[in-house]
């Protein structure tokens, strides 16, 4: 049921002689807010040139509890209309991984969340809604965006400035479509490689994801509001990277010390660098929900950290805290006084708004917590320059896909492959026979990962880009001899070196737990088998999202390249493997000795294969 009110209209509204008209479910807006900028300026909370706590102040004081509700409220885009967006006064929209409009494209992303947009402003108050994607590596969600290296290969890169750079180009692409909310980066410390995450992690200790909060600083632009400039997410708040056995959504069983050692220092340093929106994990600590966790959130992340964005839930996480199915008034409860501000609930929106109403009505969630969110909210959609700029920047329509965002992915790539041994065998001749093999050779799908176009990530041409068998041929040039064949079935004695592209297939979150091991697929070790049977010396390109078991087969291959997931660009992996660039990758996990070995991070006694920070270049030093 969603109840209307009339208001009166603030006595200072008719003081300043505005006309001013009385609606239905707000306090009255001055007809002036529907007119153009130039009159708008007359409502203060519509005045740029006020300080955005005035703004919000104005704002505030004429919303109703029911457009309070709404922005607190954040649906999937299947699950929610643009009429039903104005009607419920939403705060915000979302695509889940891989939610998209049909055709694919930006100019149709752009299309839609516009949409959306003149649904928010229809209401009353015409307070924009914020568009929330997940562009991890890239606009990811959008055929045609430049995919760059997931985070666990830019954490191989030990180069800040080169994410930040990504950030800002991620940041144009997005512009382009509307979405104006990035969640990323993910700040998570991979503690145990058998996480399906991992590979959104920039590394298994706290220094590297502090490092690359570099991200937000591109995201977010050095003035926020700025063009291209969207509100970043520091995520998942806290302690995802540490569950028991790497299980995504785990339990951390860990003390207070290590959790602040190990896991909340990227989180102090994204505040620092005035991250707007914090995620919380869907993980638990000792137990307790993270979604339920008012000491954490509402002590040390506002509290002791200072962090005055606002904090999101994570997808359908409220409905989690007490491990049923379905949202309960209690959890909703919880979650809210707990902290959190905005709660991701994708299709059961209506009864979260009916919740929090009954809530707020029998006191055991307080108005003065509804408003702090809403505060916190409109804040970030002020600071962000959205009652200015609504609509999509298609301004930047053409920085999609485009050469100069590529070049740049196509050098993170080549920043971020790790050397992990090497006979010689490497640079290859430009003036070589190479024989390549691999399912991930020919393969954009596999070596982009989860995350791309798909939640979960496809193999197969899902979206433009080259290849990293492409990207040989291009970088060997015509007097090189490439064959290729995805088994290895031809090669001889006649080719100089043999290049052996492998890996993982696409996953994204629980879905990539592997708790039983980190073993080579079958088809992988074949290949590379009848490879090495020629007697041709054979290099092995490892594309996948974490260190997997290859300590046991490591003696009879010439060379070894982490590879990681570079995304489209795979012309960077070839760069390096014809010298072009030189390795400079360092290894941002552990590598172990076999699955068995994890959790296996640095400075905790046991023997890896190669320890955190190894990596060769050429000419053989360690870097
Ligand atoms: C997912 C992930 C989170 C993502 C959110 C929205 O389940 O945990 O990282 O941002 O839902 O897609």
């Amino acid at each position: 049921m969603y109840c209307f009110s009339v208001k009166a209209v603030p006595v200072r509204l008719l003081a300043a002689g505005l006309p001013a008209l009385l609606v239905l479910g707000s306090p009255a807006v001055p007809a002036t807010a529907a007119a153009g900028p130039a009159r708008a300026a007359a409502v203060p909370y519509l005045d740029p040139a006020l300080p955005v706590a005035a703004r919000v102040d104005d704002l505030l004081s004429r919303m109703s509890l029911d457009d309070k509700l709404g922005q607190m409220t954040q649906p999937e885009r299947r699950y929610v209309t643009p009429e039903e967006v104005g009607r419920y006064r939403i705060g915000s929209v979302m695509s889940a991984g891989g939610s998209a409009p049909s055709p694919n494209t930006a100019k149709s992303w752009a299309d839609m969340v516009d949409a959306y947009q003149r649904g928010a402003l229809s209401a009353p108050l015409r307070i924009p809604m914020m568009y929330g994607v997940d562009a991890v590596h890239g606009d990811n969600n959008v055929v045609g965006a430049t995919i760059f290296p997931h985070a666990i290969g830019l954490g191989a890169s030990r180069d800040p400035g080169l994410v930040r750079r990504i950030g800002a180009a991620t940041a144009e692409e997005m512009a382009a479509t509307g979405a104006d909310w990035d969640f990323a980066p993910c700040l998570c410390v991979a503690r145990d490689d058998r996480w399906g995450r991992t590979y959104e992690s920039f590394g298994e200790v706290p220094e590297l994801p502090s490092a690359m909060t570099s991200l937000i600083d591109g995201l977010q632009g050095p003035e926020p509001g700025g063009p291209a400039s969207v509100l970043a997410t520091a995520k998942h708040f806290v302690g995802d990277g540490g569950t028991e056995g790497g299980r995504d959504r785990g339990d951390a069983r860990i003390s207070e010390e290590e959790l602040r050692a190990v896991h909340l220092p990227p989180f102090r340093e994204a505040v620092r660098r005035g991250v707007g929106s914090v995620m919380v994990s869907y993980s638990s600590w000792n137990g307790v929900k993270m979604h339920a966790n008012r000491y954490l959130i509402s002590g040390v992340l506002k509290g002791e950290l200072g962090f005055g964005g606002f904090v999101v839930s994570d997808y359908q996480g409220v409905d989690r805290i007490d491990g049923e199915k379905g949202m309960t008034r209690d959890e909703i409860a919880k979650a809210v006084n707990a902290g959190i501000d905005m709660v991701m609930v994708p299709e059961k929106w209506k009864d979260f708004i009916a919740g929090l109403r009954a809530g707020v009505r029998d006191g055991t969630v307080p108005m003065a917590r509804v408003d702090d969110a809403n505060r916190r909210i409109l804040t970030q959609k002020m600071r962000f320059g959205l009652f200015e700029r609504p609509m999509a920047d298609r301004r930047y329509l053409r920085t999609v896909g485009s050469a100069a965002h590529r070049a740049l992915a196509r050098r993170a790539v080549a920043e971020s492959q790790v050397l992990l041994k090497n006979d010689g065998v490497l640079p290859l001749r430009r003036d070589a026979r190479i024989f390549v093999a691999g399912r991930s050779a020919d393969d954009i799908g596999m070596q982009s990962g989860g995350w791309t176009v798909t939640w979960q990530g496809a193999p197969g041409a899902t979206t433009p880009g080259t290849t990293i068998l492409q990207g040989i041929r291009q970088v060997a040039g015509e007097r090189a001899t490439i064959a290729y064949d995805r088994d290895g079935k031809g090669i001889d004695t006649s080719y100089d070196a043999a290049v052996a592209v492998v890996g993982e297939k696409p996953y994204a979150e629980y879905h990539g737990d592997r708790p039983d091991g980190l073993a080579l697929d079958e088809e992988d070790v074949r290949t590379i088998e009848r490879l090495r049977a020629s007697g041709v010396p054979v290099a092995v390109v490892l594309v996948s999202g974490r260190p997997l078991d290859v300590a046991s087969r490591l003696g009879g291959w010439n060379a070894l390249v982490a590879s990681w997931l570079p995304g489209t660009e795979g012309a960077g992996v070839a760069d390096v493997l014809f010298g072009d660039a030189r390795p400079a990758g360092r290894l941002p996990v552990t590598w172990p000795r076999d699955g068995g070995q994890e959790p296996v991070n640095r400075g905790d006694g046991k023997e890896p294969l190669f320890p955190f920070g190894y990596g060769l270049t050429y000419g053989g030093a360690a870097r």
